[in-house]
């Protein structure tokens, strides 16, 4: 059976590949179009996803691949990579230098490693399942601080904010009164990789999808933290609500989400 950190190895090159090719078209000319009202997609992105899926297939060509922009064969490997080649697509297309490559691997079913690439920052944040949480080689933790209002969180908005009533709105309100400050930076795997470095205290976002997460949610784990559902349930990558921390302002931020969503199961 291969390590999970040979895996990670192989992950983290095709992060690096990805991620210089992003920097060195960063506030270029590019060509973008339109997913929906909101939604871009550059050359860019699907560029980094081609880089990406190219290498890991090198290493390991009977893997299958989940990833953002194009659908791929799935073999039923119990291999099975989870890939947002850029995360952060519209700050990327209005030269907003904040965006990241994420690259989570499942084997049988079970996240054991992810990768998420910050090349402006060139912040590399790891983790492998049991193996720990690491940036740049140092290891991770989640912070000590609590409770809710000393607290700095990230959040974001659905692409579809303006049309679907379920916007995060309510709840973005209700954390902005408790919390000390909310970020809406707009990458939520770095959001998740703050969380795990103790640069956030907590994280919620609804309609993520599986790429948005999947490297994050082991990121978070590994560096101590916690990560369930809206009504604090166990969470996997295909559920579509999301809440993140260190742990020790969870059951507050469950609280919160319940108080403004009153039909949330206890
Ligand atoms: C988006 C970002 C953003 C989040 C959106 C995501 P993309 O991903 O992560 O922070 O609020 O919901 O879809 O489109 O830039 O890969
Ligand atoms: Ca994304
Ligand atoms: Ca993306």
């Amino acid at each position: 059976m291969i390590p999970y950190s040979e895996y990670l190895r192989v992950a983290e090159d095709a992060a690096q590949i990805a991620g210089q090719y992003q920097k060195s078209r960063f506030a270029s000319t590019l060509n973008i179009e339109m997913k929906g009202d909101k939604n871009l997609v550059t050359e860019v992105d699907k560029e980094s996803e081609r880089l990406i899926v190219e290498h890991l297939l090198s290493c390991f060509p009977d893997h299958d691949i989940i990833a953002e922009e194009w659908d791929y064969r799935q073999s039923g490997s119990p291999c099975r990579w989870i890939i947002d080649p850029l995360d952060g697509t519209t700050n990327y297309a209005h030269g907003y230098p904040w965006f990241c490559v994420s690259i989570g691997l499942e084997r049988e079913g079970e996240l054991v490693a992810g990768v998420i690439y910050n090349p402006v920052y060139d912040e590399l944040f790891t983790a492998t399942k049991g193996g720990g949480a690491y940036m740049n080689g140092n290891c991770l933790s989640v912070s000590t601080r609590t409770p809710l209002n000393n607290s700095l969180l990230g959040t974001g908005f659905p692409y579809d904010c303006a049309t679907d009533p379920d916007n995060n709105f309510a709840s973005f309100i209700a954390f902005q009164k408790s919390a000390r400050g909310i970020r809406r930076a707009g990458a939520a795997a770095l959001d998740l990789a703050y969380v795990a470095a103790g640069r956030l205290d907590g994280f919620w976002e609804l309609k993520l999808r599986a790429w948005d997460v999947a490297a994050g949610v082991l990121i978070v784990r590994e560096a101590g933290g916690m990560v369930t559902t809206f009504d604090g349930s166990a969470y996997d990558v295909f559920n579509d609500k999301i809440v993140a921390s260190n742990g020790l302002i969870h059951d507050e931020m469950i609280n919160m989400l319940r108080s403004v969503s009153p039909g949330t199961p206890d």
